[in-house]
């Protein structure tokens, strides 16, 4: 029996360490796959160690046939899901399961409260919170997946605002009543609690739109981490409360990092009173025509550069040209020309897509600088490829009030000597607005499949 606990605590700390090495490794690249395996081997030795080794009042778990029944329909579906999904459905399926994460947590709620009620008040926080954050990231989540899916639209009035704050009071006003006074709800407070945090989480994801969608994204992950933490507290169980705050407090740092970089107030995002109005806007094309340039004066334009900025987009990862772009970047620096690349931290449709897309075809970390940097240095840069990119290169987060995505910070791609645009038309990106760049003196349009356009302006500029 001390054995069983013993080796049951040291699964834990394993698994915790793990966790911790894991995550670390995921801050880069070349170490993310490793720390990915990694952090799972962890936690699947402390589910092992649990089914076989725990131990309650010398009993111990029952239901085990359910149990491995269960992991196993869910490692089949998950890893089937994985296998089969695009990478550009890969934000959506993040979405998916991070929802999952959060119907858990919420379930495990359901199941304590009506195991052993509600007597003492720190297990009756840790149930009703669990509750309440799990059901909000499991609906805001599936909102999340549909809207990137593509399959619903924004939608927002102004009373979304208010309904918000009136649900928001009354899901806090239900739980301290659970917790500390005699509800008159009763048994039923638990359900009630549910619909409303259901609802709750939909309403607040459903009007966010245009380019905000990144910072409920990752606020979304953090809720399931911190219910997840909740369900650790519930079980006395250490490796659940790694886990659940090393998610949550990671998952908030990164909704800070991208607040930041969309200039945009967190208050705003959990009330869901911005974003919205991201309808499609005629920004400043005016009668303006923009114009069209072919590979080979690309090729010459880049070719006899001194220095060339590429900035990628999500039209990168839809054409699947990171290799072609690595390519160009290679053969550009064969004729002595300086390339580096500018990130845009909402690039794409998650959070380090474009690092991770360039990191496949093995672009140099390096090359790779942030927004401000690049900023810095685009003034004295002789050509920009914007490669599928458009909202994160838009001139209108800087000079248009009523524009939804003002305020972003942009890469000021105008800023460089010339610009060239690659992609299949004049439609918008994901904010669904208009791009003055495209009508401005100095840009050009290179109309095409950006993998296609790249493997083409290879060929051209080796034979320059
Ligand atoms: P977008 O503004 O979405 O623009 C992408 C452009 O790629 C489109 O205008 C499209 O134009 C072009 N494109 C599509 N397929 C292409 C192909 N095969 N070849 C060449 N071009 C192609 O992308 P962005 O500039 O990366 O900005 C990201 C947007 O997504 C932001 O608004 C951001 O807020 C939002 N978002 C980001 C995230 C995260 S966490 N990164 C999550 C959710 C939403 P054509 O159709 O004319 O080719």
């Amino acid at each position: 029996m001390l054995n069983q606990h013993f080796l049951l605590e040291i699964s834990y700390l394993l698994g915790s360490i793990t966790f911790i090495i894991g995550l670390k490794k995921l801050s880069h690249p070349e170490t993310a796959r490793n720390g990915n395996l990694l952090a799972a081997a962890g936690m699947g030795l402390a589910i092992l160690a649990t089914i076989f080794f725990h131990q309650k009042e010398g009993h111990s778990i029952g239901n085990i046939p359910w149990i491995i029944a269960g992991m196993v329909i869910g490692t089949i579906i998950g890893w089937l899901m994985a296998m089969k999904v695009k990478m550009t459905a890969m934000p959506q399926m993040v979405s998916f399961f991070n929802g999952m994460g959060g119907a858990c947590a919420a379930i495990i709620s359901l199941v304590e409260y009506n195991t052993h009620g509600t007597h003492d008040p720190g297990f009756s926080w840790m149930v009703f919170l669990g509750l309440v954050i799990g059901s909000v990231s499991f609906s805001g989540s599936m909102v999340a997946f549909a809207k990137l899916d593509g399959k619903i639209k924004d939608i927002f009035t102004s009373a979304f605002t208010y309904i918000n704050i009136v649900l928001l009071l009354s899901i806090l006003g239900l739980v301290v009543w659970g917790v500390y006074g005699h509800n008159p709800l009763g048994g039923h407070l638990i359900w009630v609690l549910l619909a409303l945090s259901l609802l709750y989480g939909v309403l607040f994801v459903m009007p966010i739109g245009g380019a905000d969608m990144p910072v409920v994204i990752s606020l979304l992950n953090s809720f399931t981490g911190v219910a997840a933490a909740m369900g650790g507290f519930l079980y006395n169980n250490t490796v659940m409360l790694t886990g659940g705050i090393l998610v949550g407090s990671a998952g908030t740092i990164l909704t800070l990092l991208m607040t930041k970089a969309m200039n945009r107030s967190l208050l705003n995002v959990i009330i869901g009173s911005f974003g919205g109005s991201a309808t499609a806007k005629g920004g400043a094309s005016g009668d303006k025509n923009a114009k069209e340039t072919t590979v080979t004066d690309t090729a010459i334009m880049c070719g006899y550069a001194a220095r060339v900025c590429i900035v990628p987009g999500y039209g990168l990862a839809v054409a699947q040209a990171q290799h072609a772009c690595h390519e160009l970047e290679k053969s550009l620096e064969e004729k002595g020309v300086e390339v580096y690349y500018a990130i845009h931290p909402v690039a794409g449709r998650m959070p380090g897509h474009m690092n991770v897309l360039l990191a496949e075809a093995d672009v140099s970390y390096d090359k790779l600088l942030e927004l401000e940097d690049a900023n810095a240095l685009l003034p004295n840069t002789d050509v920009v490829l914007v490669i599928g990119a458009n909202d994160v290169v838009n001139p209108l987060a800087e000079t248009d009030p009523s524009s939804p995505i003002y305020g972003m910070p942009v890469v000021k791609v105008w800023e460089a000597n010339r610009v060239v645009v690659i992609k299949r038309s004049l439609s918008p990106g994901y904010a669904k607005i208009d791009n003055p760049l495209f009508y401005m003196d100095k840009s050009w349009m290179l109309f095409s499949d950006a993998k296609k356009a790249l493997n083409a302006l290879v060929a051209e500029v080796k034979n320059i």
